[in-house]
């Protein structure tokens, strides 16, 4: 990183000085609810230690399932949480690296190493936390095509420059790895009054993403399809901060998205059907690839060409059954919701697709 901004001093001394805890966040912008949690997260959230818990400043939970083995990487990992939830559903074959600018964030992540590993009953640490920015990961020696998985809580947001960040994830990502992150966006663009204010865009507001401008950022890098796991809408619970913020609406999105070149810009039909075998750990009855895509166990589903690949390209693989090709085409694929978490009463949109 060439040159350090104003904002982004800023933004170090807000998390190495200024919280200490999520209570002192002035926002809920930064603030995850347990009820999203996977019962499975919430057991490993329970071995995490205290202080690193106190610092808890993500806006979702960005923890994908079938991490046996994986290589992940946090970016914007604060004082390690997700890297050591990460690290313990990876296992001892697995690694978790985590990546922060703000000393003081990792001074905390580095001093529970030793003890959390421990509690994981873990003879060599399956963790390593660098100093460092995530716009540029290959002066912290991250090689090409070597991360399994890359996660994220509300980082992106407080990056200067999100193009060159995101550009990073998809250089390290291994061909068929995924990007699964949660952050904050908006409905629409942010009045510059608004980021430029140091404060409310450390509190992850000023610099949310427009979602439709993050799709053209993720078409422009190459990922022509991505998929919405979660979305709940964002009440900053500050009357003069809302007052500021007008009438920007803001939203906690978790997104799911695959280094993977077969994907095309809409769904198209080749008539392939897949099937989840029930194999992952922790999901024996249905596997959700978003919002709108949930596979049950053992029930064959028509599905597009992009989810084809997805399940058949990546690290899902050995849990799902895919039959047909692409050899046969018959149009785009009506892609409406054959589940949709909608019916179930949560706030979630369409995603593409
Ligand atoms: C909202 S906190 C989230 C921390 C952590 N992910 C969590 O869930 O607790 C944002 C974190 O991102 C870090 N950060 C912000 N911009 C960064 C950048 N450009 N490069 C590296 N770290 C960054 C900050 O230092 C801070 O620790």
């Amino acid at each position: 990183m060439s040159k350090i901004t104003e904002k982004e001093e800023f933004i170090k001394k807000y998390y190495g000085e200024t919280l200490q805890r999520t209570d002192d966040l002035q926002t809920s912008a930064c603030c995850c609810s347990d009820d999203l949690l996977h019962p499975l997260i919430k057991e490993i959230s329970a071995e995490i230690n205290d202080e690193v818990l106190a610092k808890y400043y993500g806006c979702g939970s960005p923890i994908p399932p079938a991490l046996e083995g994986a290589t992940i990487l946090d970016l914007g990992c604060g004082t390690g949480k997700d890297v050591y939830i990460a690290a313990r559903l990876a296992g001892p074959e697995g690694f978790a690296i985590g990546v922060d600018m703000t000393e003081e964030q990792l001074e905390v992540a580095d001093r529970h190493l030793a003890g959390q590993m421990k509690t994981f009953g873990y003879d060599k640490p399956n963790v390593k936390f660098i100093k460092g920015y995530i716009e540029d990961l290959s002066v912290l020696g991250l090689e090409d095509n070597s991360i399994d998985v890359v996660i994220s809580n509300c980082v992106f947001n407080l990056s200067q420059d999100k193009e060159k960040a995101l550009k990073e994830v998809f250089r390290v990502l291994k061909p068929g790895g995924e990007l699964y992150f949660s952050d904050v966006f908006s409905g629409r663009r942010i009045p510059k009054e608004i980021s430029d204010d140091h404060l409310l865009h450390s509190e992850c507001l000023g610099g949310a993403m427009y979602t439709e401008d993050f799709r053209r950022l993720m078409r422009n890098l190459g990922c022509m399809d991505f998929r919405i796991v979660a979305q709940k809408r964002i009440r900053p619970g500050n009357a003069v901060i809302e007052a500021k913020l007008g009438m920007i609406d803001f939203y906690s999105i978790t997104v799911r998205a695959f280094k993977l070149e077969t994907l095309e810009d809409i769904c198209e039909d080749y008539g392939q059907v897949a099937v989840y075998r029930g194999t992952i750990r922790g999901y024996p009855h249905y596997f959700d690839l978003d919002d709108h895509h949930r596979l049950i166990t053992g029930k064959p589903m028509l599905v597009c060409g992009n989810t084809a690949s997805m399940l058949q390209e990546t690290r899902y693989a050995p849990h799902f059954r895919v039959s047909g090709d692409r050899s046969v085409h018959y149009g785009p694929f009506n892609c409406a919701p054959a589940y949709s978490k909608k019916d179930e009463g949560s706030d979630s949109g369409g995603a593409c697709c």
